[in-house]
């Protein structure tokens, strides 16, 4: 019998880029997606998949889409733009969908992974962030909607493989982009991106010294799969550690889209971390992972899409 994923979130950005690599490795595939922050069109290329289904549900109510071998639960809300909107909706997917994920994956015997993220580690005192930093997090601050769901997913992953032996996996994500990304959805990359092509001044908040590290989309993924595969119950940190300050992401974006736009700055939002970096050891060492796609290449990689994106918008502007 052929081996069967399901991909919670899989109209997403990450959620997409993740059906196709796991079409590629021989799985059938189904995604379970309310579309709340996703879309049709990101799994558009998929429409004469035969080994591939789009099942669109709400996984805060429980849901059963027959047997599967694997579970990837990525559904969440994950943008600062959409979890700001959407502040219960990710406490609510974070914890009852993330109990339906676990439900479907302990139902089949499944294998079960999901996508967490570098901001269990809030605004960081430790740098670079290791797997076994536990972080420091403003429970009630306004980014605390989407913290503190990843760490409770975090923490009924655990449960369940505590107490119910479900085999499970946990990657903490860090910045990614690359195409599918919303164009909207306050993130940096899209941001510059999107200011550079329609030549407007690049907003930078602070003095833009905050540092970030950004991972292509293709990396990421490849990371996801190694980890999948491996035996490896505890978080492991997939991103790119190339530390960038804001400020040169901005120059680099100029560069790439070939842009004369200058740069704008704006207050620093609350709670913005100053600096976030992943130390990948223990991927390096477990998965023999690390990213290939460094920066400027990965926005040369990006820049059709976008490019595409804008001239959507204004064509529906009109
Ligand atoms: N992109 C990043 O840089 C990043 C960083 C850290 C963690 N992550 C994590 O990776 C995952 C995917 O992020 P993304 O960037 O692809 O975001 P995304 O918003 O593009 O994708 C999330 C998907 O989940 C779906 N969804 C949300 N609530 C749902 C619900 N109740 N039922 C069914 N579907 C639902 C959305 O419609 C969307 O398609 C998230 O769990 C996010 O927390 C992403």
């Amino acid at each position: 019998m052929s081996k069967r994923a399901l991909v919670t979130g899989g109209a997403g950005f990450l959620g997409s880029h993740l059906c196709d690599s796991l079409l590629a490795d021989g799985w059938n595939v189904v995604a379970v997606d309310n579309l709340l922050t996703g879309k049709r069109s990101n799994l558009a290329h998929l429409r004469n998949e035969p080994r591939f289904e789009l099942v669109e549900k709400d996984i805060c109510e429980p849901f059963d889409v027959g047997r599967v071998d694997y579970v990837f639960h990525l559904a969440s809300p994950a943008s600062p733009v959409d979890y700001a909107t959407y502040g219960v909706e990710t406490l609510k997917v974070g914890s009852l969908g993330t109990f339906h994920a676990l439900d479907h994956a302990r139902a089949y015997g499944a294998k079960y992974f999901i996508s967490s993220t570098s901001e269990c580690y809030g605004d960081p005192l430790e740098h670079p962030q290791k797997e076994t930093y536990w972080g420091n997090v403003n429970p009630i601050g306004p980014r605390s909607v989407y913290d503190e769901a990843k760490r409770f997913s975090e923490a009924v992953t655990m449960a369940y493989r505590r107490y119910y032996k479900v085999d499970t996996r946990i990657v903490r994500i860090f910045n990614t982009y690359g195409p599918r990304m919303q164009l909207n959805d306050g993130r940096v990359v899209p941001n510059f991106m999107k200011q550079a092509i329609r030549g407007e001044d690049l907003t930078v908040y602070g003095d833009g010294s905050q540092t970030r590290s950004f991972c292509y989309v293709s990396d990421e993924v490849d990371g996801f799969m190694r980890l999948a595969k491996s035996d490896e119950p505890l978080p492991v940190n997939i991103g790119n550690p190339n530390e960038f300050t804001i400020l040169e992401c901005a120059k680099a974006v100029l560069k790439v889209v070939d842009s004369t736009s200058g740069i704008r700055y704006d207050p620093l939002p609350q709670d913005d971390p100053k600096q976030r970096r992943p130390d990948i050891s223990k991927a390096r060492q477990l998965l023999g992972w690390e990213p290939k796609i460094d920066l400027e290449t990965g926005l040369r990689l990006s820049l059709d899409y976008f490019r595409k994106a804008v001239a959507e918008e204004v064509a529906a502007a009109h």
